[in-house]
């Protein structure tokens, strides 16, 4: 494993990392770095990973507000910017907090403040409950004014979410923890469609329906915890819960390209046509690298097709809206809305 020099490596030319085309017309690097330090890392050691990741050449970065970093991160990209990168050629998500679904605008020029732009590439709605939790709860906590979802009020945010559009402060809006019954509804009332939504992604959890979705309807597929998340914290796993990289299938490819399983989750994800955004400040460099040579084969990638287990990992608990439901209320598995 590298260390947290990795900012010292020889840089990998950006305009090598491939690129997604939105529906403006606007491109995104097809890999980013995500900033949610899980808990367990500092605000100044994300910090110093988006500076180091910007020096090896990552121009994609993944904020948030809940993710309590978003000042120093801030920092790291005026810092990045005075050091000659230009305010184009990075792409900045952020995202609203489920407490601020009633407060959009003030919530995302909060984090336009701390992350010090004057823009934001794209603005998601972190996850479709409006619901305040205190970050760090258990995940069997529940929130006295947990709601379910209710499109009437998801599209009152929405509409808050197409005004930063037109008031310029973000280029793009988005979506994030949706499902397929959700999302139809907000492309048929959207005066302004979700240009990418966040979702899980990884070798164990493909999510094919929603995945098929969001792409023939000319969304951007965002996936997070491309890795498998292993440094998430306790409160986020179940005892049912897989590890992409140690599934033999993706270790046997790993040996044989010479990379870190991690790695190999990075390749299949930007070759099957999503956004992965893995976290890390020790191996940022080696999923850039991953993400521009030495391409799986179509063998390769039809093998970690096959290992998919539907294992997901971010269950969302801590939304739930009543008793006695389980957190596959959340996901509507039935293909229909959860009612309320
Ligand atoms: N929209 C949402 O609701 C949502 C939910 C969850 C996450 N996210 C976003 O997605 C990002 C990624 O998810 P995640 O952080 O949960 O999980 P992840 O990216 O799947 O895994 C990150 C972990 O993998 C390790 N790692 C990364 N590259 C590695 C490599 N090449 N070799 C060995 N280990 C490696 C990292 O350790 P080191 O630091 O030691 O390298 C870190 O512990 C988050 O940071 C956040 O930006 C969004």
């Amino acid at each position: 494993m590298s260390n947290a020099s990795e900012g010292q490596l020889a840089p990998i030319d950006p305009a090598a990392i491939p690129q997604r085309k939105l529906y403006t017309g606007a491109t995104m690097p097809a890999v980013g770095l995500g900033t949610f330090g899980s808990d367990h890392v500092t605000p100044a050691q994300v910090a110093d990973a988006v500076k180091g990741a910007a020096a090896v050449g990552y121009r994609h970065f993944d904020c948030a507000s809940v993710y309590g970093n978003e000042p120093e991160v801030g920092a790291s990209l005026e810092a990045i910017q005075a050091g000659g990168i230009k305010r184009e050629d990075l792409w900045v998500t952020s995202k609203l907090w489920n407490d601020k679904h009633n407060d959009v605008i003030a919530s995302c020029r909060k984090s336009l403040a701390d992350l010090r732009l004057k823009y934001l590439d794209l603005y998601l709605v972190h996850w479709p409950f409006p619901n305040f939790h205190p970050p760090g709860c258990d995940v069997s906590s529940r929130s006295a004014d947990a709601q379910p979802y209710i499109q009437e009020n998801y599209m009152k945010t929405w509409r808050k979410m197409e005004e930063l559009v037109d008031m310029g402060l973000v280029r793009h809006i988005g979506t994030s923890n949706m499902t397929v019954p959700k999302l139809k509804l907000v492309l048929r009332d959207a005066r302004i469609k979700p240009a990418a939504n966040e979702m899980e992604l990884h070798p164990h959890f493909q999510q094919p329906e929603l995945f098929k979705f969001v792409v023939e309807n000319g969304i951007q597929p965002i996936g997070y915890c491309p890795i498998g998340s292993p440094g998430r914290p306790e409160r986020d796993r179940t005892p049912e819960d897989t590890a992409p990289t140690e599934d033999p299938v993706i270790v046997k490819i790993a040996r044989r390209h010479g990379i870190h399983p991690a790695v190999v989750c990075i390749k299949w994800a930007v070759q099957r046509g999503q956004t992965p955004i893995p976290f890390s400040i020790h191996n940022y460099r080696a999923n850039l690298a991953g993400a521009v040579g030495d391409p799986l084969t179509g063998e390769e990638m039809r093998e970690i097709a096959a290992i998919d287990r539907n294992c997901r990992l971010i269950k969302g608990q801590v939304f739930l809206w009543k008793d006695g439901q389980t957190w596959e209320a959340l996901w509507d598995i039935d293909g229909e809305i959860t009612p309320p």
